[in-house]
């Protein structure tokens, strides 16, 4: 470790997992570290590159994952085992000649530390050969992390596969979590998915880990990991609501639903997107449709193109759906979510429950509908609906029990108790990340830490 005042300047690399969910965090993180000083390059993959016009003051540096990408069948358990294969050689040559060309730039101390998505374990491999310091970002809760560390145990004691895993019996040991919450894929089979959390979770040789999560939303599971982790942890979320500004989609947001939005009155409208990953068939998307129409609250729907199963787009939505639902239905292909998050005519978030989301619905106080679709959105609509108590469970994708859950959080009283759950734990927040609180304190100790290398 070097005396800070020797050094004038900090490079930082930083490798993220390219999808949304995770691009997101990291390329906040790095405007976080940017706005501290530190120089920023952004390694990515070619799939799913981001845009360097966004990042104007970030260096970009590609790294090849080979013809993977394009296989058209492969999932995304496999495309990701595959990545960490593929990059690493790429990656030890590129950092090797960025280290050179930052000496030929002139600075002197060349790279600071590189900070990996957890899924991207290559990284932390390159950098040991590199004897680089490194530091893991984890991207979903605290929560999740202990629940999939438990789908290895019970995998060990053969208990996976299991007799029912739509189980309402709670796992042992773990909070809160039923058997039908645990964070099971539906990409790949469980041998496939356990190797990758294996090399996610073991003989991890990073100096630290930064976590997209806080210490008043996830106290007890913070204090499990803590004290199961070898290197400080530092919970400096939601790293979003850290950032300053920053636009992070892979796809183009439609502003004019913010138009639409604005005509439309306080807390009525709700809002529905699943994300960037998930899948309906035309059968579900039906079900979503008329639950939609029943309900007669405006709703702005988000539907990514080519996320109806045999569709382009919205060709699949129910003949007589759109007419039906005229100006009181707003759909586009991708939202600026958070915006619309804050916006005062949003009343409600029907959503899939990504960590993200989470995360974002909860910092502008807005209540939900929980339907998660897979992996860790089980373990955050758990929380959601039994530990924080400002969402509700959608059980079954069927037009009556949607209709009943949006008129119940948009009209009813149990809705209006929720709002104001939503408006205090969004308080809350605020009072973490705000000058003083828990998120504020981390990112500055882990600020110093970097320093400190
Ligand atoms: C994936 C997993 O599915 C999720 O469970 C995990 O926690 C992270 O990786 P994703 O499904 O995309 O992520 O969900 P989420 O974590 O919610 O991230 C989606 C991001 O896309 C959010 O930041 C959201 O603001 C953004 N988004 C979504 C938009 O900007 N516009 C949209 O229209 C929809």
């Amino acid at each position: 470790m070097r005396n800070q005042t020797e050094r004038q300047s900090w490079h930082l690399v930083l490798v993220p997992c390219p999808f949304q969910g995770h691009l997101n965090p990291m390329l906040q993180l790095a405007t976080i570290l940017h706005s501290k000083g530190f120089s920023i390059t952004i390694a990515h993959t070619i799939y799913n590159s981001p845009s360097p016009q966004n990042h104007p003051d970030f260096t970009f540096l590609p790294i090849p994952e080979g013809d993977i990408s394009s296989s058209p069948d492969i999932d995304i358990i496999d495309l990701l085992l595959g990545i960490n294969v593929n990059c690493k050689l790429s990656f030890q040559q590129s950092l090797a000649n960025h280290k050179q060309i930052l000496k030929q730039q002139d600075v002197e101390e060349g790279i600071a530390c590189v900070i990996s998505d957890e899924l991207m374990y290559f990284a932390e491999a390159v950098a040991d050969n590199l004897r680089l310091p490194s530091i893991i970002l984890r991207t979903s809760s605290t929560a999740t992390f202990l629940a999939r560390s438990a789908l290895l145990q019970l995998k060990e004691q053969g208990l996976i596969p299991f007799h029912d895993s739509c189980s309402h019996e709670m796992v042992p040991k773990l909070h809160l979590l039923r058997f039908k919450d645990l964070p099971l894929s539906i990409f790949a089979d469980f041998e496939r998915y356990a190797q990758l959390i294996v090399y996610c979770y073991h003989n991890r040789t990073s100096l630290a880990v930064i976590w997209n999560t806080l210490d008043c939303l996830e106290q007890l599971c913070l204090m499990q990991v803590q004290q199961q982790c070898q290197v400080p942890i530092f919970p400096i979320g939601p790293i979003h609501k850290i950032s300053p500004p920053t636009s992070t989609s892979l796809l183009e947001e439609d502003r004019s639903c913010i138009d639409w939005l604005d005509k439309q009155s306080h807390n009525s409208v709700i809002y529905v997107s699943l994300g960037s990953v998930a899948f309906l068939s035309e059968k579900e998307v039906a079900e979503m449709a008329w639950g939609l129409a029943n309900s007669e609250q405006p709703f702005l729907w988000v539907v990514r193109p080519g996320s109806i199963h045999g569709s382009n787009w919205i060709e699949l939505l129910p003949k007589g759906f759109r007419d039906g639902v005229g100006e009181r239905g707003c759909i586009v292909k991708w939202a600026p979510q958070k915006e619309v998050l804050g916006h005062e005519a949003v009343g409600g978030f029907w959503s899939h429950c990504g960590w993200n989301s989470t995360l974002e619905s909860i910092c502008e106080g807005v209540p939900m509908i929980c339907r998660p679709c897979f992996g860790d959105q089980r373990v955050n609509s758990r929380y959601l609906c039994h530990e924080w108590r400002v969402g509700l469970e959608l059980e079954r994708l069927e037009r009556g029990e949607i209709e009943r859950a949006i008129r119940k959080l948009i009209l009813d009283d149990e809705g209006k108790e929720m709002r104001v759950r939503a408006k205090d734990l969004k308080e809350r927040v605020e009072v973490s990340t705000g000058k003083g609180g828990s998120s504020h304190n981390y990112l500055n100790e882990l600020v110093d830490l970097i320093k400190s290398f």
